[in-house]
């Protein structure tokens, strides 16, 4: 089964600077937990607790998060304030962290190659932590790792998003097997709204077989100059099968500056303030 789950963590973060300029972005607070904490969580949700975190410069506050801190947790032992490091207890215990880094930002295509080192030969799930997903029950991992176990073969989480927005995601294009779960015929990355093959737009959870580092190696740079996970994927769609799944739940872009507000309010209103143990 599924063990793994690999976290691009070695962006830059341009769009959310100049916070980001010595602090990664995945450790932006939705009111107090951090994006990446969010992402583990929801990748043990699925049972993957193997977490293999691709960083890069800059990025040693996502390792040093997830290391006990003996001299914090000696401070407030016997407090109340013991309740705030509740959840992130909860997450060093059950999680294995491994650590690689990507000494060249080529994009999310490169970043997933250079977890090859991490992963091995088995299927993987990814999670993009700026996308913040919120479920009412099920993680989307959980989900996709469902779908996976059903069809053995790689998995994207896809959502419908308005012609406006269209041109920020890869879009596929599929044929619909069941209500909400396409094969995948055509990928696009970032298309202007008129050359979108759907309205159908992938985000940041997949789970993949270990054939796409196969692919990857073979992939040339593509928009940007970066090698591009999308390309490769649809390599992967060409030469096996993909499936796209409508997750069920809600996606914030947490990597710019409105759907990080838009994140953190929904977040406030609908799980902290609801948190009795806060
Ligand atoms: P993004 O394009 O959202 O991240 O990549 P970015 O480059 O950090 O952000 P902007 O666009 O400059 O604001 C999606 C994910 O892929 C990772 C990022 O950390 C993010 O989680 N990534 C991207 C890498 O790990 N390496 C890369 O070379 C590029």
């Amino acid at each position: 089964m599924i063990k793994k789950c690999l976290f691009p963590v070695a962006g830059y973060g341009t769009r959310f600077l100049p916070a980001t300029k010595s602090m990664p972005k995945e450790m932006l607070p939705v009111v107090n937990k951090p994006l990446v904490q969010y992402g583990v969580e929801e990748a043990l949700d699925g049972g993957l607790n193997e977490i293999c975190l691709v960083t890069g410069r800059g990025k040693r506050a996502i390792n040093d998060f997830f290391d006990t801190s003996f001299e914090l947790e000696h401070q407030i032992a016997g407090t109340d304030k013991e309740k705030y490091l509740s959840s992130i207890r909860k997450v060093i215990a059950q999680a294995k962290f491994s650590t690689t880094r990507q000494s060249e930002m080529k994009g999310l295509g490169h970043a997933i190659l250079t977890g090859e080192l991490l992963v091995g030969n088995e299927p993987f799930g990814v999670v993009l932590a700026d996308d913040l997903c919120i479920t009412e029950d099920q993680g989307v991992m959980a989900q996709l790792v469902e779908i996976y176990r059903r069809s053995n073969c790689s998995v994207v989480a896809i959502q419908e998003v308005d012609e406006v927005d269209i041109s920020k995601f890869g879009v596929i294009a599929g044929i619909e097997e069941e209500p909400g779960l396409f094969t995948v015929t055509d990928m696009v990355e970032k298309p202007e709204p008129a050359d979108a093959p759907s309205n159908l737009a992938i985000i940041g959870r997949y789970v993949l077989t270990p054939y796409i580092f196969e692919i990857l190696r073979h992939t040339p740079p593509g928009k940007n100059g970066e090698v591009q996970l999308t390309d490769a994927l649809l390599t992967l769609a060409k030469t096996s099968k993909v499936l796209a799944y409508k997750f069920k739940g809600r996606r914030f872009d947490c990597g710019s500056v409105d759907g990080y507000v838009e994140a953190t309010n929904y977040v406030y209103e609908n799980i902290y303030l609801k948190d009795e143990s806060r």
